[in-house]
């Protein structure tokens, strides 16, 4: 597995998937490399804490960062090339281009400028590795609408591949900032993917999603079109943990 820090090292090929991530790698990353790894001849895994999609900078402080392991479980994963490079590089002085998403739902809204910077580095991604396919998680269902969208707007170059959600045992979604919660928080977060899955069916969904969540208070419970798949999706705040979920209630993902 080679580890490339530069945009002049990075070489492109043809039948390659690219895995975008921010590291601190979980089962969920797991499942992408290895949905990558079934369908390309090369896999190129990005290692990139993107600050400029951060909203909040006490989150971008406090993101998870554990290079060495990250690099163990991509070669473990048959990983080809990890792309791992620094803010320098990819916004060096003077980068001032960025990709206006347009309409990001609830999700956006709460979190004002994050999807221009999932969208960018996205972008810059997909031209700088020139991937035949490239895989997201479906936990992310407001960034595969805005990948989605973007690839379409602009003649993007690459199928887009969506992984279904991960779990833990406990029906929590993996996430990086699952770390943060106590064991009192995490009880509470479980309420989440419940209210979540006990929606699934219902006649008005969003109604019956809010009317199960126990006292907890959704930042927005919203219905999501990612084209060929409908979901569910809510956000909830535990403590200052900021956590977000989604359910399948139409299609299958593709
Ligand atoms: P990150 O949070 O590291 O996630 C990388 C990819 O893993 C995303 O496509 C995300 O949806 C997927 N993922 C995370 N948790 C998952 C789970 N429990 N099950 C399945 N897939 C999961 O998302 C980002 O990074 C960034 O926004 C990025 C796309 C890399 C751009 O900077």
């Amino acid at each position: 597995m080679k580890v490339v820090r530069t945009i002049a090292e990075l070489e492109t090929a043809p039948g390659t998937g690219l895995v975008p991530t921010m590291g601190a790698l979980h089962d969920g990353h797991v499942a992408l490399l290895r949905a990558a790894r079934q369908e390309n001849r090369t896999v190129v895994m990005s290692l990139f804490v993107n600050p400029a999609q951060f909203d909040e900078p006490t989150d971008l402080e406090a993101y998870p960062r554990d290079e060495v392991r990250d690099l163990e479980i991509a070669e473990s994963e048959g990983v080809d090339v990890v792309f791992a490079p620094t803010a320098d590089e990819l916004y060096p002085p003077g980068f001032a281009s960025w990709i206006d998403p347009g309409e990001t739902g609830a999700e956006g809204a709460a979190r004002p400028g994050h999807f221009r910077g999932v969208a960018t580095v996205c972008l810059k991604l997909f031209n700088l590795v020139r991937p035949e396919r490239a895989y997201f998680g479906q936990k992310d269902a407001q960034q595969v609408a805005v990948i989605r969208r973007l690839v379409r707007d602009l003649n993007v170059p690459v199928k887009i591949r969506v992984v279904p959600t991960v779990r833990d045992a406990d029906g929590l979604a993996l996430s990086s900032r699952n770390g943060r919660l106590s064991a009192e928080e995490r009880e509470c977060a479980l309420g989440l993917p419940r209210a979540l899955s006990s929606a699934v069916g219902a006649p008005d969904p969003i109604a019956a999603a809010r009317g199960s969540l126990n006292g907890l208070v959704p930042e927005y419970v919203e219905l999501l079109d990612l084209g060929d798949v409908k979901v569910l999706a809510a956000a909830i705040r535990v403590g200052s943990t900021r956590l977000i979920d989604n359910v399948l209630l139409e299609g299958e993902l593709a």
